[in-house]
């Protein structure tokens, strides 16, 4: 039975252990930022009201919030007096708002759906407050989950205001939290600050619904799953456990990696059935792959799309806009990008194919760039069905080749081919019968007379 779900992000913090120009919610876990994830969270258990709450003047938080979720309402922390004036930033989202209400962080951004629905379930199963907790192997300053006789959350204590037995526990709160109050503000405006930060501990709510006759529930998830990023250093820890939990999902939903650590997806990486990813292959952003296709080893890919049974590397580079159709053959040192291949079409060896299309079944040879700048504006080379473009030809662009074409090697073609035809652009071969005997005589002889 859950209810209407208003999710409050937290998502005001500088970040300035970071060293960036970037405020530290915006940087990038799989190619995604943090607030991204959070807000992709929210919205995956069900939070159809999103509040995010930024510090004064980050208006690029503010972007990123809204291009990720563009109902969402974006509230100015104005001084960070704590979590709980935090969360009261987003006042006029709360008082308006009947049904429960989450409190996620922007810098947490590894949290899964399961654990903040268990933690919803908490709330169906009778409680006003659940928190997450987690068994912290160092509890240092989390605050702690006080527990009594009967193991029911009677208060969270932070590290500062706490005495030495409580300090002891080690079931620790992660911060997230959520409400099922008929007047949430009334709990939340009653939280003071005289404690040892001088701050507004959100944490303060448990105590206060308990005194009101609630119950707290608490749901403990793995501590991986609540890292909070303050560096760049657990930044590299959360995308490391990002990425584990995607080559597992990637080889649960069918795909063969034979080597899954070296493998590097992104947040929205599509494989299909039976696709085989072999060592260090990277997936930026915007891939979706079909059924068995084989993706060679070293080769690096960002917005593309593969078709079912495409081969693609080694070493191969699809970048955005590469467009494949089935049993697509892009080769080694080949790049790709904003270019559709119709399907059958091969690219094996040493190219470069960007903006125009090719039609199903073309051979481009070894060595063919499609020259698409000229320093000022892209053009397109539009090569038909089944044309065959021999190596090391350079394709000046706006060029079309007609279907079923020849294209000699080591051509420079600058106008339009017709369907059918073959354009050559080289000098005719100039053949000398026995001129390499001569020539070496000759010089020897030189050599003899010493000159
Ligand atoms: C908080 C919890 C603590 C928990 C820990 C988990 C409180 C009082 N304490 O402590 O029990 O174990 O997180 O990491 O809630 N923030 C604001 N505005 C503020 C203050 C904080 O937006 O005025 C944001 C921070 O950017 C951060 C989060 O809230 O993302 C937690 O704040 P922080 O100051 O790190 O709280 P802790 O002392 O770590
Ligand atoms: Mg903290």
């Amino acid at each position: 039975m859950s209810r209407s779900l208003l999710t409050v992000i937290l998502a005001a913090g500088k970040g300035t252990r970071m060293r960036s120009q970037t405020p530290k919610v915006l940087h990038r876990i799989a190619g995604r930022s943090m607030l991204g994830h959070v807000l992709a969270l929210a919205k995956g258990v069900g939070g159809e009201k999103l509040a995010v709450v930024v510090g004064p003047g980050m208006d690029d938080v503010r972007s990123e919030a809204l291009a990720a979720a563009s109902g969402a309402a974006v509230f100015v922390q104005e001084n960070q007096l704590g979590t709980a004036d935090a969360v009261l930033a987003a006042r006029e989202a709360i008082a308006q708002h009947t049904g429960d209400l989450l409190v996620l962080f922007a810098d947490t951004p590894l949290i899964t759906q399961e654990t903040v629905s268990a933690l919803i379930g908490e709330l169906d199963r009778g409680a006003q407050v659940a928190v997450l907790g987690f068994e912290a192997r160092d509890p240092g300053s989390y605050g702690r989950l006080v527990t009594d006789a009967s193991g029911a959350l009677v208060a969270i204590r932070e590290a500062k205001d706490a005495s030495a037995d409580e300090l002891a526990i080690r079931l620790c709160n992660s911060g997230v939290m959520a409400f099922r109050l008929d007047r949430p503000l009334a709990v939340l405006d009653k939280i003071g600050n005289a404690n040892a930060k001088g701050e507004f501990y959100l944490t303060d709510a448990i105590a206060l619904v308990r005194d009101a006759g609630g119950r707290a529930g608490v749901v403990v998830c793995e501590e991986d799953e609540v890292l909070g990023v303050n560096s760049r250093r657990e930044l590299s820890v959360a995308e490391a456990i990002w990425q584990r939990r995607a080559r597992d999902r990637a080889m649960t939903d069918g795909a063969t990696l034979i080597a899954p650590e070296t493998v590097w997806f992104s947040f929205d990486t599509a494989l299909g059935r039976d696709v085989l990813v072999e060592p260090n292959v990277f997936f930026g952003p915007g891939v979706t792959v079909g059924d068995e296709v084989e993706i060679k080893a070293n080769s690096y890919l960002e917005g593309a799309q593969v078709g079912d049974g495409a081969r693609i590397g080694p070493y191969a580079r699809l970048r955005p806009g590469a467009v494949l159709g089935r049993d697509v053959h892009i080769g080694n040192f080949v790049e790709v990008k904003n270019v559709a291949l119709g399907d059958g079409a091969k690219a094996n060896h040493l190219a470069y194919l960007g903006d125009g299309t090719v039609g199903a079944k073309a051979n481009i040879g070894a060595g063919t760039i499609f020259c698409n700048y000229d320093g000022f504006f892209k053009h397109k080379t539009e090569i038909g069905e089944g044309a065959f473009v021999g190596s090391n030809s350079a394709l000046v662009a706006p060029l079309k080749i007609g279907a079923g074409a020849y294209v000699g090697s080591g051509s420079v073609i600058t106008k339009d081919v017709p369907a059918g035809a073959l354009a050559l652009e080289r000098s005719e071969q100039d053949v000398r019968p026995g001129w390499a005997e001569k020539f070496r005589s000759m010089m020897a002889r030189r050599k003899a007379a010493g000159k």
